[in-house]
């Protein structure tokens, strides 16, 4: 199954902005890899911020064209290659900022002329409130960025399951970093990950707590016991739709 080309119109609830912002799911693959990248598009203003630009420059323009918006600002959630890939040619072609948080920066060495290191406090690009939520475990420094009622998770939560950890405190981080989306975000809000494993991108956070064994967990130890445990097939890591 093939998530692609598909715009979700999503409606800010709490801002006090009553239009719409839209996401534009871009599935983008490479070899064996397939990873999803959003477009947040305010049409008020013409303008866009990309999360996590991988593998197909072209899929970028062609979206930036059909929504008539100038992108303004990419927003990274971790510095792995697949989900900052064309981060830099973005950033030099469009001459905005590339956002990544202050703990990623220092954990990966990550440069980029435009970069800028971000913490917790929220910012808007026009109409596009982004509020970063810390959410280390997958890496040192991962970010979600939450944007109206959209949720961009990168590899901390996906419909299916959550990040890879790497150690224990990796999964004693991941288990605190769900904790907070659990208290932060509300039922309504739309999960769009970094990657899909068999459900579309856009599940309301209500059906991710149903489906998702990773969010039953009570304590971190039952959590990085079960995240951690051995005899994972690591196929499974690379199954991606
Ligand atoms: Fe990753």
């Amino acid at each position: 199954m093939k998530f692609e080309n598909l715009i979700m119109n999503v409606g800010y609830t709490d801002t006090g902005y009553s239009g719409i912002v839209q996401v534009v799911i871009l599935r983008m693959t490479h070899m064996s890899m397939v990873n999803y990248s959003y477009l947040v598009v305010d049409h008020i203003n013409n303008q866009a911020v990309i999360v996590d630009p991988a593998w197909d420059m072209r899929k970028v323009e062609q979206a930036l064209e059909n929504t008539e918006t100038v992108l303004s600002g990419i927003l990274l959630t971790h510095s792995h290659l697949d989900h900052i890939h064309l981060a830099k040619p973005l950033a030099e072609k469009y001459r905005c900022p590339i956002w990544m948080s202050n703990e990623e920066i220092a954990y990966s060495g990550y440069y980029a002329p435009r970069l800028e290191g971000i913490n917790i406090t929220p910012w808007s690009v026009g109409q596009i409130q982004i509020e970063p939520l810390f959410t280390p475990g997958h890496t040192p420094g991962s970010m979600c960025y939450l944007i109206g009622n959209s949720l961009f998770s990168g590899d901390t939560l996906f419909a299916e399951g959550c990040g890879l950890c790497f150690d224990v405190q990796g999964a004693y981080n991941m288990f605190e970093s769900i904790e907070h989306l659990k208290k932060r975000i509300t039922p309504d809000t739309l999960i769009f990950p970094g990657h899909s494993y068999g459900r579309a991108p856009g599940q309301k956070f209500s059906q991710v707590l149903k489906n998702n064994i990773y969010l039953q967990f009570k304590n971190k130890n039952d959590f990085t016991a079960y995240r951690l445990r051995k005899g994972q097939n690591k196929l499974n890591f690379f199954d991606f739709q």
